[in-house]
């Protein structure tokens, strides 16, 4: 499983990048905003750090925008990757950038039929939203295990993306399923990592090497 990180802090990215856990990054109109920047001075940021995709998403939402954004972005790095709503202009976009080479991502999906929409499309990416789901009052990590069965059912070649990601717990379901990526904000990869039985360990193993060593 590949793991992204969700966000546009350039410190964040380069401590998981130099962990050599950072495959890629996604970020969103919200994520770039917090970093006080201009798109293309924060994604240009990005991209030089990070050799895996890079998820960048329009502001625009009719079809002519979409493109003119994503024709700047995409000159940012071959790595750029065209985040579009779950809308019919994100999907006729999509077509029209696969055409230019040019990789895309479906955003928004909250559901297994729009994933299936997604991946007729032509987008390189799915990303289902799971926490949002969550907060819909519906079980998120499941409704992306149904997109996992039916891309399996037909062989699709679009990878899931999992976002929105809030617990370890909900990689852990992910993963069961078998998504390609999650993409999570380095409070979830930091609780990946920690466990206290862990902290406890090391306390103990240190106590007990160093009282051997006062004898
Ligand atoms: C990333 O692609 C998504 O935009 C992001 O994970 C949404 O997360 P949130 O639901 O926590 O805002």
């Amino acid at each position: 499983m590949q793991i992204y990180l969700d966000t546009a802090n350039i410190s964040e990215i380069k401590e998981y990048v130099d962990l050599g856990l950072c495959d890629g990054v996604t970020t969103n109109p919200s994520i770039l905003a917090k970093e006080g920047k201009d798109i293309p001075s924060a994604i240009s940021a990005i991209v030089k750090i990070v050799s895996g995709p890079v998820n960048v998403e329009p502001i625009a939402t009719d079809l002519e925008g979409i493109i003119k954004e994503a024709g700047e972005y995409a000159k940012l790095g071959k790595n750029i990757v065209i985040k579009l709503p779950m809308i019919k202009a994100g999907l006729k976009a999509a077509g029209i950038l696969k055409k230019k080479k040019i990789m895309t991502s479906i955003t928004l999906v909250f559901s297994p039929s729009q994933a299936l929409i997604a991946a007729k499309a032509g987008a390189d990416f799915v990303i289902p939203f799971v926490g949002r789901v969550d907060d819909g009052g519906a079980y998120g990590t499941e409704m992306v295990g149904q997109i996992a069965e039916i891309y399996r059912n037909y062989a699709i070649a679009t990878k899931i993306l999992a976002a929105s990601i809030r617990t370890p717990i909900h990689v852990v379901e992910l993963a069961l399923a078998g998504v390609d990526i999650v993409s999570v904000p380095k409070k979830v990869i930091d609780a990946m990592i920690q466990h206290p039985f862990t902290d406890a360990g090391i306390k103990k193993f240190l106590e007990d090497w160093n009282k051997k060593t006062q004898k």
